[in-house]
């Protein structure tokens, strides 16, 4: 396992420990302020309205995941109900990102595709675009099923997430084809064994680029979610080389990381789009973004620290 995995390995078996919770949500306020645009969704929508001034555009995530209970999706999905109607009424953005878990995967399947069904048909006719996130591989299958399902109902404004990390996302696509998905690529936050998942981070990285190439020549809309300055750099290239025009894929970021990468990209022509979490339930979401950059573990311990 190469050292930035074995790291994120970690962080990520620690985060789960209830007193490393309480501390880091106490005393992590600034990396919090950093990754995420507010606890409400006018804040959020406050946070959209600059990056749009930037040219970047937003999708808007009501934070939330893995619930426990029917009770806790539905009222999920009411919070994302609202936040679609609330977007219908504006300009942009129109757009936004949801865990299947948020809304009972969990629970159960049939739950799940019943609620996405109901905000899809609240969103599809306001011009309001759904992704369904990726989460860890044990969910991956029925996300899949979910995906297709609705797409076999006739919806067409949702899109799904594959990961680069994961064996198995090379079948994924192919089998997906015949769906003309809307893709969002990126490497994977989520702490995979190795039966599953590519444990060294090059053939991560060479994976994510093989199955973007793969998934643009298929002509399918992309979304490259990185910021990895290397990897944008060859899909920049690549897709001047092919003629890929820019209307065929967009680069994605998270909020608060690398603010001025967005920002040249969408100078220099490029859609560029930017993940606006919002919500109180913001640690699952602040522990991927700990364990994906060592940095940010010394910034809360420093806190700790007093520092
Ligand atoms: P990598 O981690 O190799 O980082 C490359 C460089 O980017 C770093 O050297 C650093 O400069 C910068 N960087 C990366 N992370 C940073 C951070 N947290 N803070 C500051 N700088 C950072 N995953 C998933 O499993 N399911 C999903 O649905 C999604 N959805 C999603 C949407 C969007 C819009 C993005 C951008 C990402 C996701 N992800 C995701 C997360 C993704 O899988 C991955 O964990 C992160 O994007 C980090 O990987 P990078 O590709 O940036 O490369």
């Amino acid at each position: 396992m190469s050292l930035d995995l074995a790291y994120r390995s970690f962080v990520l078996s620690v985060a789960g420990r209830k007193g490393v919770e309480r501390l880091i949500k106490t005393r992590a306020r600034g990396l919090v302020r950093r990754y995420v645009a507010g606890e409400t969704l006018e804040e959020a929508l406050k946070a959209a309205e600059a990056l749009e001034e930037k040219g970047v555009h937003a999708i808007l995530d009501l934070l939330g995941e893995m619930v426990r209970s029917e009770g806790e999706a539905r009222a999920f999905q009411g919070q994302i109900l609202d936040l679609v109607r609330s977007l219908a009424q504006r300009p942009w953005p129109k757009y936004v990102s949801l865990k299947p878990s948020q809304l009972g995967l969990d629970l159960s399947e049939g739950l799940a595709r019943e609620l996405l069904r109901e905000i899809l048909k609240e969103a599809e006719p306001r011009g309001v675009f759904v992704r369904l996130d990726m989460e860890d591989s044990p969910r991956v299958e029925a996300t899949l099923r979910l995906y297709k399902g609705l797409r076999e109902e006739g919806f067409s404004q949702v899109g799904l997430v594959l990961q680069s990390y994961l064996f198995r996302t090379e079948k994924d696509l192919w089998d997906l084809l015949p769906y003309r998905p809307n893709l969002r690529l990126v490497k994977g936050a989520y702490r995979e064994p190795k039966e599953v998942a590519f444990q060294d981070k090059r053939l991560i990285d060479a994976e994510f680029l093989h199955l973007g190439k793969l998934a643009l020549k298929e002509g399918l809309y992309v979304a490259f979610a990185t910021h990895d300055p290397r990897l944008i750099a060859e899909v920049k290239r690549y897709t001047k080389a092919m003629g890929v025009p820019r209307e065929g894929f967009e680069f994605q970021f998270l909020y608060g990381v690398r603010p001025e990468a967005q920002r040249r990209l969408a100078q220099e022509g490029y859609r560029v789009r930017a993940y606006v979490p919002y919500g109180k339930d913001w640690y699952p979401y602040l522990t991927r973004r700990i364990a994906e950059r060592p940095e940010n573990l010394f910034l809360v311990l420093r806190s700790l620290l007093g520092g």
